[in-house]
């Protein structure tokens, strides 16, 4: 419309000036086929590239029907053609990739060897391939890619390209974390086993008849086989909680009495250590809903690391306060300990199936690793969560965080099993 525009308004110009001045016709008609060439040159141009508001034309960009199959997909999806330039991308795909600009090469965004030459494959031979795209940052992410030639008119090679992104991620977690699992377990295993089978070939060879040293071996080999046993039941136990951690409990607990049997089952372990543990609360009685034996279970393993890690701190305080968190009444059961505290990078990973701050120390204090673990479990079936917080060279506090529970009020129980 411009580009009409503009030549008819020099036509006039020039028209005139013929007019006004004859001998200069033949000059102004010369330079009018000038001026038109001029301004229609890049017309022509455009029209290979452009349409009127400034995008390619029909034959490079996909029409209305693809683009609105790519936005109902719940999956990162682009068009490209065939000089790999991206011609469409769905919403989706810039949540996961952040805003691509349309005309832009692929390559711009992903530099993945793979990728690209699954997708000249697909390109060169107008078949479908696929590949493994992984992004380490700002997360680590993985996706499968297809790469699906659009059919085009008979006997024409396709123009278009559709790239699908399967978002992987979870299930490679998933599958790390499995294992991950079974390599741990196995070496945990396979520790105190290999130390067993040391000491049974000792007392069958060189130890043979020497009483002393197999009095001593044996005291270690039943040291290592209860480590083993304990182990295996750490593992079942786990196994078991994580099997019900969606099914919520069905009973009440009074947190002042778990807290009062676990401190006195503990009180010979922190007497042993040097650890005088000290009880608080805020009332004779704080009900929960919860299991009471699988909360003694996680008092038991934080009260037992504050006084096996915490045991240079001297003191164990051990507390039951309410609170309220985002306007909702809480009850926080805290285990507080005054030992070397706990860098804040291990902070996060401390509920990670076998995970330890110091392997050796841990080992040393007769640890699994699996402790915070099945404590992390349970608090989730118990609709409650571990607060973690530590110092370095002042101690830990370990918060069980449960939702308050309104005496007489069934209608509570009920509640929360439906979450
Ligand atoms: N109060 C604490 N102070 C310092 N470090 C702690 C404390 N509690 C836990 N940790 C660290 O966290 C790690 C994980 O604890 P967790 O209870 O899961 O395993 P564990 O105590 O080693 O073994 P388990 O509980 O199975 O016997 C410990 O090995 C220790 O390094
Ligand atoms: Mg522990």
């Amino acid at each position: 419309m411009r580009r009409k525009r503009l030549t008819f308004i020099a036509a006039l110009s020039l028209l005139a000036l013929a007019l006004l001045h004859p001998h200069a016709a033949l000059t102004a008609a010369l330079v009018f086929v000038i001026l038109v060439l001029t301004i229609m040159w890049p017309a022509r141009e455009g029209a290979r590239r452009n349409d009127g508001d400034g995008r390619p034309s029909d034959q490079t960009w996909p029409d209305s029907g693809m683009k609105a199959v790519l936005e109902a997909l719940q999956e990162a999806a682009l068009i490209i053609d065939r000089d790999l330039l991206i011609r469409y991308r769905n919403p989706v795909s810039a949540v996961a990739f952040g805003n691509m600009a349309l005309a832009d090469p692929l390559s711009l965004r992903f530099r993945s060897p793979e990728l690209l030459a699954s997708i000249e494959t697909a390109i060169t031979n107008a078949v479908a391939t696929t590949a493994i795209l992984e992004e380490r940052r700002p997360i680590e992410r993985h996706w499968l890619v297809e790469v699906l030639p659009v059919p085009a008119p008979q006997g024409m090679p396709p123009v278009f390209f559709l790239v699908l992104f399967h978002d992987r991620t979870a299930e490679r977690r998933v599958e790390r974390m499995r294992s991950d699992f079974v390599a741990n377990a196995s070496h945990e295993l396979r520790t105190p086993l290999a130390s067993l089978s040391g000491f049974i070939e000792t007392l069958q060879g060189p130890a043979r008849d020497d009483p002393q040293a197999r009095d001593r071996f044996l005291a270690i080999m039943r040291e290592q086989a209860t480590r083993m046993s304990r182990l295996i039941d750490d593992l079942l136990s786990l196994s078991r909680i994580e099997m019900r951690r969606h099914v919520a409990p069905q009973s009440q607990a009074d947190l002042v009495a778990v807290l009062a049997k676990v401190r006195s089952q503990l009180t010979p372990l922190a007497e042993g250590l040097g650890v005088e543990l000290g009880f608080e609360s805020c009332e004779d009685q704080v009900l929960v809903v919860g299991d009471e034996d699988e909360l003694i279970q996680v008092f038991a393993n934080l009260i037992e690391n504050a006084c096996k890690y915490g045991a240079e701190g001297g003191r164990v305080e051990i507390s039951l306060r309410r609170a309220t968190e985002r306007g909702q009444p809480v009850v926080d059961a805290s285990v507080r300990d005054f030992g070397p505290g706990i860098p804040a990078e291990h902070v996060p990973r401390l509920t990670e199936r076998f995970y330890r701050v110091d392997v050796g120390n841990s080992r040393a204090k007769r640890g699994t690793g699996l402790g915070l673990s099945i404590v992390r479990n349970i608090l989730l079936r118990h609709r409650s969560r571990l607060i973690v917080d530590s110092v370095v060279g002042h101690g830990s506090t370990f918060t069980a965080r449960f939702p308050a529970f309104a005496e007489n009020d069934a209608e509570s129980a009920k509640t929360l099993e439906m979450q």
